[in-house]
């Protein structure tokens, strides 16, 4: 709180410094105690409603997709197939990896624990995040709507590879390192298993939703994104088209054409 004097808080707009936010008149006779700032009451409650929020599984893939370009992948591969029994969808860039800790490791709990606070709009704001696009810091909560579990795979400066665990409906996160023999650059997400209704989701669909909705961003980042659909046997290139505009998808992102 600053030092300001009751006056000062209830000075008309014009007069406060540029860039402050205007505050409402006191009506006459309300005390100070009648007036407050808006807050979360139970954020796990919060995280809930911004996670159930988006519906459409494949603006969800959107966004993982996304994310990797703003890692600067120039690779994307997009895996649907079926292991031990239940659906998967992978996620596999050869970015700069989820950003590390003062240990080199990859920070995952950061990421846990900025939901609504992103560190590409920190970066923004401090003038160090020119062609990102994530701002809000929920899209990976978007997994909700695709399958049961989320688990994300990064390598720290060690060149180990660590994995952080979220579960949809789940408070909780978990990170532990992974045994592989050689771990790969860049980040991998796994959602399995997936939901009933996104197990029909083919390989094809993901390819031309992408095609549409990320044409801008896939042509200017000159990225290459590939979808290998195993359940049937086939592979696509997206390829950035003209068609639908991005806006006409739903979505979280998306600015409603007047
Ligand atoms: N493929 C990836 N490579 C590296 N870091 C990633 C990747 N995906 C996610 N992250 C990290 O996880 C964070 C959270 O991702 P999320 O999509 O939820 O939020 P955001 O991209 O910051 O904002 P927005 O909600 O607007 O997309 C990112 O800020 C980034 O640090
Ligand atoms: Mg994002």
């Amino acid at each position: 709180m600053t030092g300001m004097s009751e006056d000062e808080r209830f000075a008309p707009a014009a007069a406060q410094p540029a860039g402050a936010v205007a505050r409402p008149r006191r009506p006459r006779g309300a005390k100070a105690a009648d007036r407050g700032r808006l807050k979360i009451g139970d954020d796990w409650n919060a995280i809930r409603i911004i996670a159930l929020s988006q519906s459409n599984p494949l603006k969800a893939i959107a966004e993982f997709v996304e994310n990797s370009i703003d890692a600067h992948a120039k690779t994307i591969t997009i895996t649907r197939g079926r292991e031990h029994g239940e659906h998967y969808l992978s996620i596999r860039d050869d970015g700069d990896g989820v950003p590390r800790d003062e240990d080199g490791k990859p920070n995952f709990k950061y990421v846990a624990t900025h939901i609504c606070d992103s560190i590409k709009r920190r970066l923004k704001t401090e003038g160090a995040g020119a062609g990102l696009q994530g701002e809000f810091g929920i899209g990976l909560l978007s997994f909700w709507t695709v399958g049961d579990q989320l688990t994300m795979i990064s390598t720290g400066a060690d060149q180990r590879s660590y994995q952080m665990i979220l579960s949809k409906g789940q408070s909780g996160y978990s990170v532990s390192p992974r045994r592989v023999l050689f771990a790969e650059r860049g980040t991998e997400l796994k959602i399995s298993p997936l939901l009933e209704g996104i197990r029909t989701l083919s390989g094809e669909k993901i390819q031309w939703y992408l095609a549409s909705e990320l044409r801008d961003r896939i042509r200017q980042a000159q990225v290459r994104v590939t979808v290998i659909d195993k359940l049937a046997r086939k592979q696509y290139e997206v390829e950035p088209r003209a068609g639908r505009s991005p806006c006409c998808w739903s979505g979280r992102k998306s600015i409603v054409p007047s």
